[in-house]
This record gives C-alpha cells, sequence and structure tokens, in this order.
C-alpha cells in the first residue's frame, strides 16, 4: 500500500452487542457471544469492530447513556470477558474501536450524582446548569428525543442540560478536569490494547448552550486537537467522529491530517434526502436519486487530497437499507448487492452494520407496542398529542425507527433466529427462516459472499482505496454510475438502482469484476442494459 494509514484499506464491522449474539440465555447479546462469532467476522473479511456501548449503564438509551467508564455492564458480561475478547481479536488480526460517549454521561454516573448535590460540589461545573427564567425554561432548546433540553433539578432548584433523554445530562466541556479525567479514561482503554474510538455526536461538545449553539461551536476543534494530543496523536489508532453537523465547510477540518484531528467523521447529508427539508426525520420524503448522487459526489471530491470519507448507509440508528432504498421483496438480493456495489465502490472506509451483510430488513410494525426504542415511543405520544393521524405516525416509524435495526441477528431458522436459547429482549423479525448467517454461508450467491468479494477486492486493489472518484451522468434518474481512476487505471462502477430496467453509455469495453447478475467477462459499453438493481464494477479495457 502507498499509504501506511492501516484504516484506509480496512472495512469496519459495527455490533451493536444486544442484538448481536446472546451466549448465556438470557435473551440480551454479550461479549461472550461476540467472542463465539468472531470466526464469522473474519470470514467476511472484517478488519475493524465498532463496538456499540458494553459500559455501565442504566440503559435509558441502550448503552449510551454510560454510568462508568471503567465498568462493563454486567448484561454484557466481565472485564476479563472484554480483555479475551481484545485478545482474541488480535489474534486472528482484527482490531476493536469502541465507542466513546462523551457528549453526555448518564444521571447514574458518580460525576452527576455528586454534581446534582449543591451548587458548590467540586463535580458541579462538569455539568450545564442554568437558572430558570422567571419560574420558566432557561431557552427553548429541544433535546433530540423530543421535549425539552432542559430538566429541572430539586436539590439546588436549577435546570440541568440535556441534548438527548434526561437521564443524559450534558458534560461541560469549558471545564478543565473534566476533560482531564476523559483523557485518563481514554488512555484507560488504548493501554487495553483497543485500535481506537468511535466518537457519539462529538460534534457537540463545543456546544453554547446560552447562544442555542449545538453543534459545531467555537471551541469543537480546539477539543479535538487537546484530546488527538493526550490521548491517541502519536498511537497507531484510528478515529471516526459522528457529526450529524457537519457540511462540506466544516467537515474537511475535521479529517485533514495536519490539523491532527480525527481521522474520519460520520456525516449524515446523505442520509437526510427522504426528508422533507428543515423537518424531522419523520417527515418523509421520496428518495431522489440526483440528490443522492450529487451528496456523495461533493463529499468524495472534497476530501479527495486531504481528509477521509467513511462509507456507511446503516447503523443502530438507521433502518435497514434494503428496506429503505432498495426492494425488500422481490428483489432483496439483488438490490441489496447493488446497495453494497456503490457504497463499497466510492473512495473512504466503508461501516457494514450486523445482518446488512446477509440483507436483513426491517420489521413489520404494526402498533406502537412492536417498538422499544426511547426516540420511537417519545415521537409516536408527541404526534398523537399534536393530532398527527396514526396512520401517519405508523407510517413515518415504519419508514425510519431505529428499532428496526436492533432486531436479534438472524443467524439460524432454529429457536429465536439462533440468536439466544432463552428469549430476546426485544424481537426477531418473522423473516428469519428465509434470512439468515447459516443459509447466506451454504449459497455461494448469497448477498454475504457478495460482500466478502467486495472487501476482497478492496484489499487487492489500490484503485478501489486510493482511486479519484468522479461521478458520471449526474442527471440520470435511475443510474448511479461513477469512475474511479488510479495511476492509468480506469474502473467504471455502473448501478441501476431501482427495479425499472434502464440503461447506460460509456465507449469502449469492460473487463467485468464484480456484478450481481451473470455477466460475460468482457462487456461492451456503449450501452450496458440494465436489469432491475444491477449492478456492474468493471475495468476499462
Ligand atoms: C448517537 C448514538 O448513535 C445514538 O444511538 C444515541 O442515542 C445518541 N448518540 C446519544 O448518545
Amino acid at each position: 500500500m502507498v499509504d501506511e494509514k492501516w484504516w484506509k484499506n480496512s472495512v469496519v464491522y459495527q455490533i451493536y452487542p444486544r442484538s448481536f449474539c446472546d451466549s448465556n440465555g438470557d435473551g440480551i447479546g454479550d461479549i461472550n457471544g461476540i467472542r463465539s462469532k468472531l470466526w464469522y467476522l473474519k470470514e467476511l473479511g472484517t478488519d475493524i469492530i465498532w463496538l456499540s456501548p458494553v459500559y455501565s449503564s442504566p440503559n435509558a438509551d441502550h448503552g449510551y447513556d454510560i454510568s462508568d467508564y471503567y465498568g462493563i455492564s454486567p448484561e454484557y458480561g466481565t472485564m476479563e470477558d472484554m480483555k479475551a475478547l481484545i485478545q482474541e481479536c488480535e489474534n486472528c488480526g482484527i482490531r476493536i474501536i469502541m465507542d466513546l460517549v462523551v457528549n453526555h454521561t448518564s444521571d447514574e454516573h458518580p460525576w452527576f450524582v455528586e454534581a446534582k448535590k449543591s451548587k458548590d460540589n467540586p463535580y458541579r461545573d462538569y455539568y450545564i446548569w442554568r437558572k430558570g427564567q422567571a419560574g420558566n425554561l432557561p431557552n427553548e432548546l429541544e433535546s433530540c428525543f423530543g421535549g425539552s433540553a432542559w430538566e429541572f433539578s430539586e436539590e439546588t432548584e436549577e435546570y440541568y442540560l440535556h441534548f438527548y433523554h434526561k437521564k443524559q445530562p450534558d458534560l461541560n466541556w469549558e471545564n478543565k478536569a473534566m476533560r482531564k479525567e476523559i483523557w485518563n479514561m481514554m488512555n484507560f482503554w488504548i493501554d487495553m490494547g483497543v485500535g481506537g474510538f468511535r466518537m457519539d455526536v462529538i460534534d457537540m461538545i463545543g456546544k453554547v448552550p446560552d447562544q442555542k449553539i449545538k453543534e459545531n461551536g467555537p471551541k469543537l476543534h480546539e477539543y479535538l486537537r487537546e484530546m488527538n494530543q493526550e490521548t491517541f496523536g502519536d498511537k497507531n489508532l484510528m478515529t471516526v467522529g459522528e457529526c450529524w453537523g457537519a457540511n462540506i465547510e466544516n467537515g474537511s477540518l475535521y479529517s485533514d491530517p495536519e490539523r491532527k484531528e480525527l481521522d474520519m467523521i460520520f456525516q449524515f447529508e446523505q442520509m437526510l434526502v427522504d426528508q422533507v427539508q428543515g423537518k424531522k426525520k419523520w417527515d418523509l420524503k421520496p428518495l431522489e436519486l440526483k440528490r443522492l448522487k450529487q451528496i456523495f459526489a461533493k463529499w468524495q471530491n472534497a476530501l479527495d487530497k486531504k481528509g477521509w470519507n467513511s462509507l456507511f448507509w446503516n447503523s443502530h440508528d438507521l433502518p435497514r437499507i434494503v428496506s429503505r432504498w432498495g426492494n425488500d421483496k422481490a428483489y432483496r438480493v439483488e438490490s441489496a448487492k447493488m446497495l453494497a456495489t456503490v457504497l463499497h465502490g466510492m473512495k473512504g472506509t466503508p461501516y457494514i452494520y450486523q445482518g446488512e451483510e446477509i440483507g436483513m430488513t426491517n420489521y413489520p410494525f404494526s402498533g406502537i407496542e412492536d417498538l422499544m426504542d426511547v426516540e420511537s415511543v417519545n415521537m409516536y405520544y408527541k404526534r398523537k398529542q399534536m393530532g398527527y393521524p396514526e396512520e401517519d405516525i405508523m407510517k413515518s416509524l415504519c419508514a425510519k425507527a431505529r428499532d428496526h435495526a436492533r432486531t436479534s441477528m438472524q443467524w439460524d431458522g432454529g429457536h429465536e433466529a439462533g440468536f439466544t436459547k432463552g428469549t430476546s429482549w426485544y424481537r426477531v423479525n418473522p423473516n428469519y427462516t428465509e434470512i439468515n448467517v447459516k443459509k447466506a454461508l451454504e449459497d455461494p450467491d448469497s448477498i454475504f459472499y457478495y460482500y466478502k468479494r467486495l472487501i476482497h477486492l478492496r484489499k487487492e486493489e489500490p484503485i478501489l482505496v486510493f482511486g479519484r472518484f468522479e461521478l458520471l451522468c449526474p442527471e440520470d434518474e435511475s443510474v448511479f454510475a461513477y469512475m474511479r481512476e488510479w495511476k492509468g487505471q480506469k474502473w467504471l462502477v455502473v448501478c441501476n438502482f431501482y427495479e425499472k430496467p434502464a440503461s447506460f453509455s460509456y465507449s469502449g469495453k469492460g473487463r467485468v469484476l464484480l456484478s450481481n447478475y451473470e455477466q460475460n467477462p468482457v462487456i461492451g459499453l456503449a450501452p450496458i442494459n440494465l436489469r432491475p438493481y444491477e449492478a456492474v464494477i468493471c475495468e476499462l479495457i
């Protein structure tokens, strides 16, 4: 490889531990469950695991509310199990990146328990407190989960800030002692041998609540540079920041190596294209492919020379991509492979969310009783109160609820899809007898093996990692096509995003490298007639 950064040709697999694999029959996925599946991750070609939080937590937001950064939640196992996982991963060449949730803690974290006791408590300033305005809230800032971002605390008669659940008080990054505690904690995990961090809503740490600044606060980049210097900067680790507020102007600042902040970020612009602009994710709008292509191309080009992109369709916060922008009925396999091709063909580090590699779909919710996530439940009752029709609310939840991503991983066609010997804490998608790992591994044409081939290509071919990206046919409303170019070599990626046949033209011939349909080894490109959801990667010859 021409670049020493190991994470550039790597592929990340995200594990949401609660729903991945349960080893002890209590219905909750755990660390030993993950250990038992390392062979599977290795088989796929995983280099890095992003582990969603396994720390001690009262679970108001399934682990994103941490009460002890140094402790493992007993639901997930012990510190010994965690050490064994890190060691076993190392033995098979996989690195673990930990979820770093430091925009907020749990209200049960000892810092907050102390802080709320009195105004002169040494931990008071670790959090953000304000007096009410003449008996009212300090201001109209809203929580991302709905309702005010301010919660009244009886003990001292002041409000504290929480941009998420009221059990997730926001940390005050202005406080130097608090930052020092975070650096110590990060160094603890680095010493334990982790490969880096995924940083939860990191673009919010520079918040200025009095000016109603939530993301991209004035000191954000200063804090990130300090973090870099005090913790991972001189280690060969990988860091990725979750930045919902990133745009092309501020987005490139994070991952420019010269600035010494992060290696890459998750920016979400392309994931917001099917919502009404300026509204919430629940306000649905059909996908416009032209817009999607434009956004990807913009980020590909902006970070081409300086910085690095993360490539993802899914996470524990997003609905399943095959149901969202593919076709989870007649063309589930073809469309899942097409979406994988679009994403893995671009420049950046690809992320796979558990189950994506076997084409897991959204859950068929029929009523609010099927949903459990705090965000979904809050939205349901809020919109009910506001007079939205039940049907519209359920339509939004069926499209976008985070719960879709949190159903049990479908390992086989047996009891609870092989996820647990007991009863799953949440739900198993009823399609598990059809869609599961066991079946995928038995079928050489499965989505799983297609992902495996894509990952392999990335490892073998520097053009996929380093090649320049150029969007083709930007105005076409059904084909997503682009060129990658590297040292005189040219690769064409052509995908029909829809069921309706489409066509695309480029002069010359292509040697087919990968496709979700049978192809001749060499194909003429003028034109290529594309079948439903057809995807082709070929080298121009
Ligand atoms: C982003 C996480 O991905 C999400 O699951 C969580 O609810 C919020 N941050 C708050 O930590």
